[in-house]
This record gives structure tokens, sequence and C-alpha cells, in this order.
């Protein structure tokens, strides 16, 4: 667990207090060491023990990515995990969205193109908190491997090494936006947000 301090926090209000910029006070920030010894939850037992599942959501509030193991290789399951934790957030791609080669794709995760680090949907308000992918088939070729960033590391790295930079990524609004048509749910979108960067 990591208790705020000057050192982990971004924003300082005064010489005593410390308001941490979205970082929750037990947030540990991770590099590429993280991969060696990346934390692990069983699927089956997270639904069957509430210890379990409450070490889980402890240690996803904490680190913000998990892998979970032994989950049946069929679609479902998202669904049955989400239910047991929560609710789904739904978007226009749907409730869940097959990331697969799709002719006509509506977004770059349908391609076979590479797709660099991003964040997902910053073109809408309604974010979901926490994203959950299923692997239910790898492919046997080259390719198919996840990058993954902790973004706030990456945020609290900019503001260490550029705090003006930094600065103007937390205060100046950006444009995103998304448009095109889904036909899972029949529906034609075209969403604009405008936010800063780092917030
Ligand atoms: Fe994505």
């Amino acid at each position: 667990m990591q208790a705020p301090t000057p050192e982990n926090c971004f924003y300082m209000s005064s010489s005593t207090m410390c308001i941490p910029y979205r970082l929750w006070p037990h947030q540990t920030l991770w590099g590429a060491a993280y991969a060696d010894n990346i934390k692990r939850a069983s699927f089956p037992e997270i639904l069957q023990d509430d210890e379990a599942l409450y070490n889980f959501l402890t240690e996803l509030e904490e680190y913000g990515l998990l892998v979970l193991h032994d989950i049946p290789r069929k679609r479902g399951q998202i669904e049955i995990l989400s239910e047991h934790v929560g609710f789904l957030k739904r978007t226009h791609y749907g409730n869940t969205f097959s990331v697969e080669q799709k002719i006509d794709a509506n977004n770059l995760a349908y391609t076979f193109s590479t797709l660099n680090l991003h964040v997902d949907f910053p073109y809408i308000t309604y974010v979901p908190g926490v994203q959950v992918l299923h692997c239910i088939s790898q492919t046997t070729g080259e390719g198919g491997d996840n990058l993954l960033v902790d973004a706030f590391n990456a945020a609290y790295q900019l503001q260490k090494l550029h705090p003006h930079k930094f600065e103007v990524l937390t205060r100046v609004p950006v444009d995103f936006k998304d448009k095109g048509y889904e036909p899972k749910v029949n529906y034609e979108f075209h969403t604009r947000n405008q936010e800063p960067v780092i917030k």
C-alpha cells in the first residue's frame, strides 16, 4: 500500500496538505517490472468466494491491472463477472464488443493494424471505470501481444521531468470524436467530447 506523500502526489495545495491528482491513497504506481509479478486471480474463485473477490477488487484498485485465469474459453464470461461485481456500462458499441477483424471496420481495433498505446473511449463522458478483456482465442502466428502501461505513472513521471508540459496537458481541452455505424446494435453514432489529456 502506498499512502499519499508529497512524492506521490501531483499537487500540493499547501506545505502541509497533500491532494493526490486523481490518485487513490492506496494506489501503487508500476512500471515494466510489474510484467514479471503481475497480480493474478482465479476467475472461478472470485465468483464463489467473497474473500477472494474482495482481494481481487482491492488489488484492482491498487494496481489498476490484473490477470484473471481459468476463465472458460467461450463468450458471456465478461457479463458473468461484471454482473457479479456491479453492472456493465453500455456504449455505442453495445454492452460488450468483440475485438476481431471485421469487413468495413468502424474502429482500428477491428483491423489487423498494430494498436499503439492509447486510452479507450475518450470521446464519451460516461466512461467505463474498468475494462475487461477476455482472450478466447490467441493467434497462432505472430502478433496478438498486449501493450499496457500505467498512465498514472506516466503522468507522474511527466510532471517530474516536464512540469510545464504536464500543466498544459491538464489544462488545455482537446477534441475527441468517434463517428460511424455499429451493426450489432444498429446504431449510428457521432460522439464528441472535449477535455484535457490528463485529468
Ligand atoms: Fe483500446
